[in-house]
């Protein structure tokens, strides 16, 4: 297994109200869709989407527990662990694509605004935690806000959304990372609209590179043939049905 080197944190900048963007002294060959291993000694190690892939090393974090809580003490100047990029990457598309993020599931969609052209939706609980709207607007995307309490955009759930802009738009693929109930409701009106989709999913992971077993989803693993599948292999997992803790229990979902 590859061991982390420590890297410099370059800068940090505060993404929306609960997130912050780091900017790393690494420069990786990544695509896309793919993640870095981040590791705080006496911490623990956790995987991150890589929010930028031209340059220097980006990650956008939430804080929500013991690891990101820490991290977000970190600034300017501070060393952290640092291995990959690992898994599968987004795979390109000519013509217009939706990519749909929800919350801080468009970090690993953010860096596709260089590399391809269409409609992007950026979804949230609430304003304050809406992500990267001005960075795609400025790469020339259509951006659509969603936001569950109305306080942005459309009131309601990503999926809903999405159902509108298939109706009104013709897209070669759709792009989706989010909460895992969210991308299952977007695979499935993707579906129904026949059109082919890409899933970057989140799971437990402990190694990131195939070994430990603890990210499988219906015995596919996330970090090795994943994060990003196409919507087509999920069809008939326990995708957005099921998810495994830190202690490998399977859980059901909570819905959208
Ligand atoms: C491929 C991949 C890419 C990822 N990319 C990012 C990224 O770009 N930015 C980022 O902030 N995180 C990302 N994550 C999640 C990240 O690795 C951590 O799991 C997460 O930040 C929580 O770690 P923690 O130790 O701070 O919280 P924990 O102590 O592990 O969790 C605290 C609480 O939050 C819940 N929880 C944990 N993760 C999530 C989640 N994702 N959504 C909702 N509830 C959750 C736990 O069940 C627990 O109740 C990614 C995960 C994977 C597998
Ligand atoms: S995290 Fe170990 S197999 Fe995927």
């Amino acid at each position: 297994m590859d061991k982390p080197r420590m890297v410099g944190i370059l800068d940090v900048t505060d993404a929306s109200l609960t997130h912050k963007t780091y900017t790393l002294d690494v420069e990786v060959d990544a695509r896309p869709g793919q993640f870095c291993m981040l590791w705080i000694p006496r911490v623990n190690e956790k995987p991150m989407s890589i929010s930028n892939t031209k340059g220097k090393v980006q990650v956008t974090v939430k804080k929500i527990g013991d690891f990101t809580e820490r991290l977000f003490e970190l600034g300017r100047g501070d060393k952290i662990g640092f291995r990959g990029p690992y898994g599968k990457g987004f795979e390109y598309v000519a013509g217009d694509v939706l990519l749909v993020g929800g919350g801080c599931g468009i970090a690993p969609l953010r860096p596709l605004k260089d590399v391809l052209k269409g409609h992007v939706v950026v979804s949230a609980r609430t304003v304050d935690q809406l992500l990267f709207e001005k960075e795609f607007a400025d790469a020339g995307f259509n951006v659509h806000v969603a936001t569950d309490d109305g306080s942005k955009g459309f009131k309601g759930f990503a999926h809903q959304l999405v159902e509108e802009l298939l109706k009104e738009h013709e897209f070669k693929c759709v792009f989706c990372c989010g909460p895992e109930p969210m991308m299952r409701a977007v695979l499935d009106v993707c579906t129904q609209a026949n059109v082919s989709s890409q899933m970057s999913l989140e799971r437990y992971m402990k190694c990131g590179i195939g070994i430990c077993g603890s990210c499988t989803i219906s015995g596919l693993r996330v970090c090795r043939e994943g994060p990003v599948f196409k919507g087509e292999t999920l069809l008939g997992t326990e995708f957005g049905h099921y998810t495994k803790d830190a202690s490998g229990v399977r859980r059901k979902h909570n819905g959208c």
